[in-house]
């Protein structure tokens, strides 16, 4: 299974990975950016990141692997890249939308250590397609800030993730 994460930065999906990643071989684009950049949030390498990444992806669904793709994944267009990659494989591939409000997550984003710029998140915000049905994920979840909220606040009260 291909699990495609998809919201605006801050939106909770690396908070929610940590909790639910599972088994699942883990490809963040943001890691990936510190690997080939050194910084996190450097959007210079964006086409060798995305490139590094599918073949990250390809090489562990080839091996029989669970991977999650941790990215912000906000278009239709950008997202057909994982559905491709799947589809050649025959492997199932799932969307998760985190369904936080623009306010959310510059709120989110304004609390966090490494942060994205305002205006980058506002630009996002206007591009954002939510994932349908027609794009060819076999299964999607929608993840609600009510649930990331409960997820979080369970971790600073350092019970164990669900
Ligand atoms: N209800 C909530 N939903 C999401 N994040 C929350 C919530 N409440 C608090 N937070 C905090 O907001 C931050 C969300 O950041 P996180 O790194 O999970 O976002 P992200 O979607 O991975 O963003 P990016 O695309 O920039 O990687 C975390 O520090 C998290 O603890
Ligand atoms: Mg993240």
């Amino acid at each position: 299974m291909l699990t495609v994460y998809c919201g605006l930065p801050g939106s909770g999906k690396t908070t929610w990975r940590r909790a639910h990643a599972g088994g699942a071989t883990v490809v963040c684009l943001d890691d990936i950016r510190q690997e080939l950049t050194g910084d996190a949030a450097c959007q210079d390498e964006n086409y060798r990141v995305v490139v590094t990444a599918s073949s990250r992806v390809r090489d562990a669904l080839a091996r029989g692997e669970d991977v999650l793709v941790d990215a912000t994944n906000l278009t239709r267009d950008y997202r057909a890249r994982w559905v491709a990659i799947a589809n050649e494989l025959g492997v199932p591939a799932r969307s998760v939308y985190f369904a936080c409000s623009v306010e959310d997550a510059l709120a989110h984003n304004a609390l966090r250590e490494r942060r994205v710029p305002d205006d980058a998140i506002l630009r996002m915000a206007r591009r954002v397609q939510v994932p349908s049905a027609t794009e060819g994920f076999a299964e999607q979840v929608v993840v609600s800030p009510d649930e990331v909220t409960a997820l979080v606040e369970r971790m600073r009260a350092g019970e164990p993730a669900p």
